[in-house]
This record gives C-alpha cells, structure tokens and sequence, in this order.
C-alpha cells in the first residue's frame, strides 16, 4: 500500500497527530486528550530457569508511546519481541520495572492493584492472547460477567446481543471447552467489547479467525471505535486489521520504532 507523505508521517509517527490541522502538527496533546501516556517504560524479568545466575531478561526498553482517546493504533513485531507484555502494562495487568502509564491524565501504574483493577473494569476492555475465558461458565455467562461485576442491570441483554454480533447466538449455552479456538476468540471478544469501554486492547484478536470472520470482527471493533470514540489499542499480524488502524508501531529492540515496516510487508512478520 502507498502512503502519500504526510500519511506516512500519521501512520508511523509514535505522538497521536490532529487531524487537518497544519499547525497543530507538532504540536503535543493536551495530557487530557491521551487516553493512554507511557513515558521511560521499560520491563525486565529475572531468568528463574538459568541454573548458573540470574539472568536478567529486558523485554522493553525505555518505551514511550502516547494514545489520543478516539484513536487507534496497531502494534506490530515479531514473535517474542513484547508486544503482550506492553498491553499487559498498559492495561496495568502488570507493572513496569521502570517507567509509567498514565490513563486519561491520571497516574495508573503506580496504582495498587486493586485500584487499577477497579479503573480498568470501569474503562477499559481487554481481548487476551489465550482468551481466559472462565471454564465453568458457559459463552454468555463469560461476557456477561464484566458487566454484572459493573452493577449493571442490562448485562444479559447486552451480552445476548454482542454475542449476536460476533455470530454466537446459537452458542450461548455452550462451555468453553465445547467452543472451537474461533468461537472461544469471539467470546472473549464479545467480553470486551459489551460494556462498550473508553479503552480496547485487543492481543491478536483475529488470530484465530477465517478471512471473513475476522472482517466481520475487524468492522465490529471499528464500529465501536467510530461510535463511542472508544480508542483502539491493537496487537496484530493481520495487515487487514492493521491498515484499518490510524497508526502501525513496531515493537523491535524494546522500544516502538518510528520507522514501521510498509503494511505491504506485514504478512513476513
Ligand atoms: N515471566 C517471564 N519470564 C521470562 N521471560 C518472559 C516472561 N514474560 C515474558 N518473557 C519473555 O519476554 C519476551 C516477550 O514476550 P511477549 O509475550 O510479550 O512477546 P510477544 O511479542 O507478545 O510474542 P508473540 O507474538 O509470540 O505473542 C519473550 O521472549 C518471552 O519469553
Ligand atoms: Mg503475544
């Protein structure tokens, strides 16, 4: 895909850009305006399998990323490069070794981890890697759960619908363990997505899906996206879902690159 210069620029650039706004080009948002602020992150775990040392293992680097609420953005990399250990910080389902995260102007991170529980179940919904779906529950238990946690009254029907829209609505009654990989990745999507979040993460959420599938779950995302203003963090190696994005970010070495590959080149990732 050809980008004309300043697309390009939008695109890869690591600062969420204002649109049709010459002068406001360089100009940094408001801190009110990011939905998402990390600032220095970087992440390193100790290597508890190597029997000589601690092997001290730095997954990211100093990272620095800032997300406009309404915006979305794709992050690319190859395998083991940390893209889900990122989402998982941003999401504070982990915290940093150094660094932090800022959620709509407030302090995150350095939250206790109960508080950051209570601010992502309020504004945030996450679409893991591996689903973590609850395996006693059945497919509209799952998605309902977030919002009954939530206190909220029209959990059943919402979920009903959003399991629905995913194409689920025969498999409501079902287990996991009774669902296909793809039926398991909707579900988790439809958890996500139901109480219609202020932030969406999303760890490869069309991975699991066939062609058409993953469009209809790709134009589901954006439509929330364009609706609600929901800002749209996304891991992926779909280039379909990754040039639906307003910017593609490249996870290499630890840190974002601002000279992500074409899209053209995303499927050798
Ligand atoms: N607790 C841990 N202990 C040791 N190594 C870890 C730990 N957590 C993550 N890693 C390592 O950090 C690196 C980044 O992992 P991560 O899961 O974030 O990669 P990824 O980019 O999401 O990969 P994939 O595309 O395969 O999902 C990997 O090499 C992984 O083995
Ligand atoms: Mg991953």
């Amino acid at each position: 895909m050809l980008l004309s210069e300043s697309e390009s620029e939008n695109k890869f650039n690591l600062t969420p850009q204002p649109e049709n706004s010459m002068q406001a080009k360089n100009t940094t948002p408001a801190k009110s305006n990011s939905a998402i602020l990390a600032t220095n992150l970087s992440k390193h775990v100790l290597d508890v399998t190597n029997k000589v040392g601690t092997n001290k293992i730095e997954i990211l680097n100093d990272l620095n990323l800032q997300v406009a609420q309404g915006e979305s953005v794709a992050i690319v990399g190859s395998s083991g490069s940390g893209k889900s250990t990122l989402l998982a910080l941003l999401a504070g389902l982990d915290v940093p070794s150094s660094g932090a995260v800022e959620v709509a102007g407030q302090p995150f991170s350095t939250l206790d981890e109960d508080a950051r529980a209570a601010m992502r179940g309020a504004q945030m919904g996450f679409v893991f890697q591996s689903f973590q779906l609850l395996p006693t529950m059945t497919a509209l238990e799952n998605v309902m759960l977030p919002m009954q946690l939530a206190n909220r009254k029209d959990a059943k029907q919402m979920a009903m619908a959003t399991l629905e829209k995913v194409g689920l609505a025969e498999r409501l009654q079902h287990y996991p363990k009774q669902l296909s990989g793809g039926e398991q990745q909707r579900v988790a999507i439809a958890r996500a997505f139901a109480p219609q979040p202020a932030i969406l993460f999303a760890d490869e959420p069309t991975g699991n899906l066939d062609i058409a599938t993953g469009e209809r779950i790709i134009d589901l995302l954006f439509s929330l996206n364009q609706q609600a203003n929901t800002t749209l963090i996304l891991v992926t190696h779909d280039v379909q879902l990754a040039q639906r994005c307003r910017r593609t970010l490249t996870l290499f070495n630890g840190a974002l690159q601002h000279e992500a590959l074409q899209h053209g080149q995303l499927s050798a990732i």
